[in-house]
């Protein structure tokens, strides 16, 4: 079984290492998924812009990244509990890949319960929002902080240490200074001329199950290659591992926005036409 829970991916094996190096593993990453946010919000276009402005409670005053860690807040709540299986996959002990009719599925068994069926669920009640406000089925304030959560969760691969461990050691543990430095990558340094695969996408919904595979795949080759049980992870197990944390941070972000742009946008093909 690996269990990809709130930015964690855990083998059973592993559970003791990682809870007992991590008092707060139960605690999720609340810093992965608020950069995350932040750098999908700067990268939206004008409909989504505004769309987003529109969903969100005027408290946060338009900031989606004070919203991002709700959902990991309310699982709890008898009248969210429903969502609780959607932070995470389980797939099959030692298989490094994800297959949506195998996996995706909560302990009862239903289909779509799991993180990859969250993301497309929540995404499409969001086309619902050009369709205007007549339409009370789902509350797309929700929508939108659920999606823009699981997009982080379908992309986080490890515990939210690691993301401490590199805000104290190299951004003064300041999260915009970490925000600059992954802004700083994506529009002039080590990922600029990545951008246009990771946001190669024809059918969401198949895109949706790359980003699992590729997360499941990394925790396979990164996360617990090397590391035995009982083991203290090492500066190096930190050093070699960080650049990966941070790209799939990255990711995360240019695709919540990728996405948020292609629901909330007017694209030509979908434009209403005139009654005739
Ligand atoms: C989809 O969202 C609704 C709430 O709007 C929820 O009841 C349902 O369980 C969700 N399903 C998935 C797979 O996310
Ligand atoms: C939608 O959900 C938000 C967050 O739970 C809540 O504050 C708001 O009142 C809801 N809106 C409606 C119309 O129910
Ligand atoms: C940005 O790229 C540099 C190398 O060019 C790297 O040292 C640094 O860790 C990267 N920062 C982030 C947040 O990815
Ligand atoms: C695992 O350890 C081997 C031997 O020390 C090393 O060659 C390899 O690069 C390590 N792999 C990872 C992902 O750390």
């Amino acid at each position: 079984m690996i269990v990809i829970s709130m930015g964690k991916i855990i083998f059973p094996m592993m559970a003791l290492l990682v809870l007992a190096l991590v008092p707060e593993a139960q605690s999720w990453s609340k810093e992965g998924h608020m950069l995350t946010c932040k750098i999908a919000q700067e990268l939206l276009e004008e409909d989504a812009a505004e769309a987003v402005k529109n969903l969100l409670p005027r408290y946060v005053e338009g900031d989606l990244s004070k919203l991002c860690t709700w959902p990991d807040q309310i699982r709890l709540w008898y009248k969210y509990r429903w969502s609780s299986p959607l932070h995470f996959i389980d797939t099959p002990d030692g298989d490094c890949s994800f297959n949506y009719a195998r996996d995706c599925h909560d302990q009862h068994g239903n289909e779509d319960m799991c993180v990859a069926g969250a993301v497309r669920n929540f995404t499409e009640q969001l086309m619902h929002y050009r369709e205007g406000s007549s339409d009370r089925r789902y509350n797309l304030t929700e929508s939108l902080l659920f999606l823009s959560h699981f997009m982080g969760d379908i992309h986080q691969v490890w515990d939210r240490d690691i993301i401490l461990q590199a805000m104290s050691k190299y951004y003064e543990k300041d999260l915009d200074v970490f925000l600059k430095d992954l802004q700083k990558n994506l529009t002039t340094g080590m990922w600029s001329n990545e951008i246009p695969s990771w946001v190669d996408c024809e059918d969401l919904s198949s895109c949706t199950d790359e980003y699992a595979a590729e997360s499941i795949g990394l925790a396979c080759d990164w996360g617990y290659k090397n590391v035995t049980n009982g083991e203290t992870l090492a500066d190096e197990y930190f050093d070699s591992r960080l650049p990966v944390v941070m790209k799939r941070i990255a990711q995360g972000g240019v695709r919540l926005a990728m996405i948020l742009n292609r629901v909330f946008g007017g694209e030509e093909e979908e434009e209403i036409p005139w009654p005739t």
